[in-house]
């Protein structure tokens, strides 16, 4: 296999954490991104961490001509597929848009690897398909319920498009994450700001850096301890990892065909007034912080079980909350320092 790999999204928060942990094992991450919510800043800070220059494409992954000009010169030995909107909020105000960009993107690659007999694909999936689980952790096999929100609804529908196509020789892994946080702790790449932060942590280092006024608690009666979500907030590097722990996974399965889920968590819940409290305690920083009404669509309590992960990919999650929220809080000092 060509040890050059397509990373779509690539310039975005987990995609450039995956580019990062590539060229670190020795491959060769090429990069498509149509910077909607991505930033050359963040390719730049990966070529700053690993000294590599970066082969950067930018353009939209539905732009089918493209990818056909990119696979050509480029002949990408698998792909990792990060492109996609992602917030659940705006998706149920924008669901065609969502459908549209979430849906196509995946099917234009698909096309395009079938036509360079390119099989091997990690998909960037989410937790989110389980939609409110009966009961927790959730493992791989815990059916899906209904999609909480259209976001939700496309990453349900993208695994359920590459089963169908893996069994025509596609070979694809599907990396479900739970909440993703924090920043590389060399603070040269993290999540790039764009508008007000629909996600937790970005909303706390933001609050805490004076940005905004203060942080609103999404719902405090919900059926949990303290009454606040219960989420398996994992440090973003660890989620890059996991990756390059699948593509080697990948490259050692015999059968032309396959179709695999992961879990990425560590499979600890924890509250949101706990981050508060994690975040308050590791940085020495007081959060100004509301009880406000719940959030449609949020779900009351969700954590993995991520021992297949663990044991198929002989990946384990090395970073603890408490570094992952430093970290977020040394990349939002650095965007402060310009
Ligand atoms: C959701 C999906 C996740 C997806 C992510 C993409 C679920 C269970 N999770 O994450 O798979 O990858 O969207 O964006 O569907 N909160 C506040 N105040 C804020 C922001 C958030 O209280 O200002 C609370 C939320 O209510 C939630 C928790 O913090 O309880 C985490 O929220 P967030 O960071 O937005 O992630 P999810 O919605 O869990």
């Amino acid at each position: 296999m060509s040890n050059k790999i397509l990373v779509t999204g690539g310039a975005g928060y987990i995609g450039s954490h995956a580019a990062v942990e590539l060229i670190q094992d020795g491959y060769e991450p090429v990069i498509l991104d149509n910077l909607s919510a991505g930033n050359r800043k963040l390719v730049e800070g990966i070529e700053r961490i690993t000294a590599k220059p970066v082969l950067f494409y930018e353009g939209d992954c539905r732009d089918r001509n493209l990818l056909y000009r990119l696979f050509e010169k480029e002949k990408p030995g698998a792909v990792m597929h990060f492109a996609a909107l992602k917030s659940v909020g705006e998706s149920v105000q924008k669901p065609l848009a969502y459908y549209h960009n979430n849906l196509d993107s995946l099917m234009a690659l698909l096309e395009v690897m079938q036509r360079f007999e390119v099989s091997n694909i990690i998909f960037s999936s989410s937790c989110t398909v389980y939609g409110q689980p009966d009961s927790i952790p959730v493992t791989e096999d815990t059916p899906f319920k209904k999609a909480e929100s259209p976001y939700g609804a496309t990453k349900q529908m993208c695994e359920r498009i590459l089963e169908d196509v893996s069994a025509n020789g596609l070979r694809v892994l599907s990396l479900r994450y739970f909440n993703p946080i924090g920043a590389h702790p060399s603070a040269h790449i993290g999540e790039w700001p764009s508008g007000v932060p629909g996600n937790l942590v970005p909303f706390i280092t933001q609050a805490a850096a004076g940005i905004r006024k203060e942080l609103v608690v999404f719902g405090n009666d919900y059926q949990t301890p303290d009454g606040t979500c219960i989420r398996d907030y994992i440090h973003v590097v660890d989620v890059a990892r996991a990756h390059v722990h699948a593509l080697h996974y990948l490259q050692q399965q015999k059968s032309s065909a396959l179709f695999e889920v992961f879990n990425l968590g560590i499979g600890r819940g924890v509250s949101v007034l706990e981050m508060i409290r994690l975040f308050e305690q590791v940085t020495g920083v007081s959060l100004r912080w509301r009880k406000g009404p719940r959030r449609p669509g949020d779900v009351e309590k969700i954590y993995a079980d991520p021992s297949r992960a663990m044991h198929a990919l002989a990946w384990k999650p090395q970073f603890s909350i408490q570094q992952a929220l430093l970290h977020a809080w040394q990349w939002q000092q650095k965007l402060q320092d310009g």
